[in-house]
C-alpha cells in the first residue's frame, strides 16, 4: 500500500509540473518587434557616427523601462561585432572610415511583462558607407602622425601615385570638444603642394579619439579621401635626456645619471633606454629611474661610454615613440702611459723654471756684488772733496 501511495504522489508531481511547463511555453510565445527608423547618422566628425532608433511599434502591455536594446556593430571586414545592451535610443562611436559600417539591433523584452522569461525581437539593421570617390591610387601614402614632446602634433605624408598634376590635399581634424571637424591652419608645402601639417595649440586632445580625414581636389580626377584615427598620447615622441654624467665611485662602482626630458611629460611617465660600451663590449638596459647603476666588469677597461633615449612608458600610455639618442657621455681611465707623457713635461717644465731661477738668483748676486764695489768706488771720492 505505502508503495501507491508513493506513485499516486509522483504523479500528482508530474501533473503539476507539465501543467507548469504548458504556461511557460505559452508565455515564450509573446511577441515584440524590433526597433523603428534605425538609422547610422554621420554629423560629419570624420568617423564620430550615431546609431539611433525609435522604440518598436505595440508594446502595450510593457512599460517602456523594461524594454532593452541589443546592438551590434563592425567596420565590414573586421571579424568581431562589438554589443552593447542600451535602454537609451542614441549610442555613438568611433568608426574607420576608410571602410564600411554595418549595425544591427533587436528588441528585448525581460521581467513582469513576460512573466519572467526574455523575449527578442527579429533584427534590424543599416549600413553607412561614405561614397567611395577617385581610385585607390589617388589616396596619400605613408601617413605618419608625432605629437612631439607630448605639445606640438605634426603629421606629414606622400602624394598618390597616381594623380594628375592639379591635384593638392587638405587635411581636416575633429575631436570630442570641437563643434565641427576643422581644416589645418599651417600646411607643410612642398612645389606648391601640401604635404603635411603643423597643428597649432590644441585644447585637451589627449586619452581622446582624434579623427582626421586627408582628401584633396583635382578638376581632372576624383581623389580618394583618407581616414585615421590616433590618440594623442600613443604617438608621442619625447625629447632626448640631457646632461649625461657618469660617477665612478670605487673602481668598479659605476654610476650613470641624466636629465629627465624638460617639457609637459611628467617624470614618472618615462621609460629610458641605455646604451652603455666598456671597451669593446656594448650592452642595452631600460629603466624607469633617470640613473642607473653598472658594475665594470674589468679594472683595466679604459673607457666608459653610455648614450640614453627616452620614451613613455606604459603607465601612462599604450604605445608611443622612442626619442632620438642623446649625446654620448664618456669617462677614460687615466693610463700609465697618460701618466708618463703628462709627468715629462711637466717634469721638464718644473726643471726649466728651477734652472731659471738659479741663473736669476746668481745674476742678482753678482749684481749686488758690483754696486757694492762701485759704491766703494764713490765714497773715497766724496772724503777727498770734504
Ligand atoms: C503572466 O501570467 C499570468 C498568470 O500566471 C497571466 O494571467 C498573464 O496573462 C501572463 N502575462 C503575459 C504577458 O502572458
Ligand atoms: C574634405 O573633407 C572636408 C571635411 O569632411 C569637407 O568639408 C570638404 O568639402 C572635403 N573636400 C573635398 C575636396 O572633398
Ligand atoms: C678592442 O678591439 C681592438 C680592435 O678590434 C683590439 O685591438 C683591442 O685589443 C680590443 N680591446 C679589448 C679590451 O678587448
Ligand atoms: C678591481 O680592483 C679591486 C681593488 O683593487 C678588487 O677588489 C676587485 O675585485 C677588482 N675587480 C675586478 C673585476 O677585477
Amino acid at each position: 500500500m505505502a508503495f501507491i501511495h508513493l506513485d499516486v504522489r509522483c504523479l500528482y508531481a508530474i501533473l503539476i509540473c507539465t501543467a507548469f511547463g504548458s504556461t511557460l511555453s505559452s508565455n515564450t510565445e509573446i511577441k515584440v518587434n524590433p526597433p523603428e527608423d534605425f538609422e547610422i547618422v554621420d554629423p560629419g566628425y570624420l568617423g564620430y557616427l550615431y546609431l539611433q532608433w525609435q522604440p518598436p511599434l505595440f508594446l502595450d502591455n510593457c512599460e517602456e523601462h523594461t524594454v532593452e536594446y541589443e546592438l551590434k556593430y563592425r567596420n565590414i571586414d573586421s571579424e568581431n561585432w562589438r554589443t552593447i545592451i542600451t535602454k537609451n535610443l542614441l549610442y555613438k562611436d568611433g568608426f574607420d572610415l576608410n571602410k564600411g559600417v554595418e549595425a544591427k539591433i533587436h528588441t528585448v523584452l525581460q521581467g513582469q511583462c513576460t512573466n519572467g522569461s526574455e523575449v527578442q525581437s527579429s533584427w534590424s539593421e543599416a549600413s553607412y558607407w561614405t561614397s567611395p570617390q577617385g581610385n585607390l591610387e589617388t589616396k596619400i601614402q605613408d601617413m605618419n602622425c608625432i605629437y612631439y614632446n607630448w605639445q606640438y602634433l605634426l603629421c606629414s605624408w606622400k602624394l598618390g601615385m597616381d594623380v594628375s598634376f592639379d591635384t593638392n590635399y587638405y587635411l581636416f581634424y575633429w575631436y570630442e570638444g570641437l563643434d565641427h571637424a576643422l581644416q589645418c591652419s599651417d600646411y607643410i608645402e612642398d612645389n606648391g603642394k601640401n604635404i603635411g601639417c603643423r597643428f597649432s595649440y590644441l585644447e585637451e586632445p589627449d586619452y581622446k579619439d582624434f579623427y582626421i580625414c586627408v582628401n584633396g581636389s583635382s578638376k581632372s580626377q576624383l581623389i580618394r579621401p583618407s581616414y585615421f584615427i590616433f590618440q594623442l598620447q600613443n604617438i608621442v615622441k619625447p625629447l632626448p635626456p640631457d646632461y649625461l654624467n657618469i660617477v665612478v665611485k670605487k673602481s668598479e662602482d659605476i654610476n650613470l645619471e641624466w636629465n629627465i626630458p624638460e617639457g609637459p611629460i611628467p617624470a614618472t611617465c618615462f621609460i629610458y633606454e641605455i646604451k652603455f660600451t666598456e671597451d669593446n663590449t656594448t650592452w642595452m638596459a631600460t629603466t624607469f629611474e633617470n640613473q642607473m647603476y653598472v658594475t665594470r666588469t674589468s679594472n683595466d677597461s679604459q673607457e666608459l661610454c653610455f648614450l640614453v633615449r627616452s620614451k613613455m612608458n606604459v603607465y601612462c600610455t599604450d604605445d608611443g615613440i622612442w626619442s632620438e639618442w642623446s649625446e654620448i657621455e664618456c669617462w677614460r681611465g687615466v693610463r700609465q702611459e697618460e701618466i708618463l707623457s703628462f709627468l715629462i713635461p711637466f717634469a721638464f717644465i718644473l726643471f726649466l723654471i728651477l734652472v731659471i731661477t738659479c741663473l736669476l738668483v746668481s745674476k742678482q748676486k753678482t749684481l749686488q756684488k758690483m754696486i757694492l764695489q762701485k759704491k766703494q768706488e764713490v765714497f773715497p771720492r766724496q772724503e777727498t772733496i770734504c
